[in-house]
């Protein structure tokens, strides 16, 4: 078995896989969404210290399971370096104290192979990453061949919920809150220019949005604030769709999945079935517990290092906050 760990971000979260059958034995994950929620986003400091108090208790209850582990797993990268430390330094200390190697795992990656938790992975895919950090449209060819063909040039389309429900003083995290409220907005309320939407690039932007927004809402009372929150879903989803069907034009997808916390967005699962649609490309998503950050992907992807002896010992696991795929 490997214990794989979780800490790039607000959620804690700790698996235990079985390497021979892929199959999930125990997990946990203690979010901080609450704690983050007055500030409107997450605080690096205080969800390092959150991290420090929620890994040890949920470590507590996998000690029966220490005696048959193989490998210990940490997310080592992209994410934020205060809370990464916390992850890789419970790995580290595991990996001294049971005598088993490292398995440093790409977040990404984690975030790609929630689709294939408990399952075989089924390759290629083109997948779209939609979370709080990352924007990014990769083709998938094998575990060792992953591209990135187009990535945002600068917020992410997660964070842009989060930023629009802070200008409304909803909470943390945005996205939920955004799609629950527009519900009740008219999409069509308020007309916002789409982002690069006469550029051929096939790239994302989120902030010129963000910014239409904040106009919108400073000009508005709260009562508009769902016809708001309607328009700009519609409007940054809109944006994704546009630059996917530019980039299906000369990659036609086979095989199309949509990953990361934005993933859970039904209103752009919606949009997206029906551009693929035309190609006969089912959309592929991960369970909905495993869209969010979690410590099974992780889990997951370092069964496929195992397997391909790929592990470290317990000196050499840098932290990359900044590392692509
Ligand atoms: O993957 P994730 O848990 O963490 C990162 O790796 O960033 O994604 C969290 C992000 C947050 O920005 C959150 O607002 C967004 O995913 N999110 C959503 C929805 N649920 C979560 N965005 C839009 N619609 C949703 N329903
Ligand atoms: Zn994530």
């Amino acid at each position: 078995m490997i214990l794989s760990i979780e800490s790039s971000c607000d959620d804690s979260s700790i698996a235990i896989t079985e390497i021979a059958t892929k199959k999930l034995i125990y997990h946990k994950k203690i979010s901080q969404e609450l704690e983050h929620s007055r500030y409107g986003g997450v605080v690096p400091e205080l969800a390092s210290r959150l991290h420090a108090e929620a890994l040890p208790a949920i470590l507590a209850e996998c000690e029966p399971w220490f005696g048959s582990l193989k490998a210990v797993a940490v997310t080592n990268e992209p994410g934020l370096g205060v809370t990464l430390i916390e992850g890789v330094i419970m790995a580290k200390a595991l990996s001294l104290s049971l005598s088993i190697p490292i398995i440093p795992v790409n977040h990404l990656k984690g975030h790609i192979y929630s689709l294939f938790i408990e399952k075989e992975a089924i390759l290629p895919v083109t997948v779209l990453l939609v979370s709080g950090g990352h924007t990014q449209l990769i083709e998938v060819e094998s575990f060792e061949s992953m591209r990135t063909v187009a990535t945002t040039m600068d917020d992410s389309y997660g964070e842009s919920f989060d930023k629009v429900a802070k200008m409304m003083a909803l909470g943390y995290p945005g996205g939920p809150l955004i799609e629950q409220l527009a519900l009740r907005g008219d999409p069509n309320a308020f007309a916002f220019t789409v982002p690069l939407w006469q550029s051929p690039k096939i790239a994302f932007s989120y902030s010129g949005l963000k910014n239409q927004v904040r106009l919108a809402v400073e000009a508005s009372d709260p009562s508009a604030y769902p016809d708001i929150a309607a328009a700009f879903q519609k409007t940054a989803t809109e944006h994704l769709i546009q630059k996917l069907k530019r980039y299906f034009k000369t990659n036609p997808p086979e095989r199309f999945a949509v990953v990361g916390g934005a993933s859970a967005n039904r209103y752009l699962r919606a949009e997206l079935e029906k551009i693929l649609a035309p190609h006969k490309a089912a959309l592929l998503l991960a369970e909905l517990k495993y869209c969010s950050d979690n410590a099974a992907m992780i889990g997951r992807v370092a069964i496929e290092h195992f397997l391909r002896g790929e592990v470290r010992s317990c000196r050499d696991i840098p932290v990359n906050p900044r590392c692509k795929l």
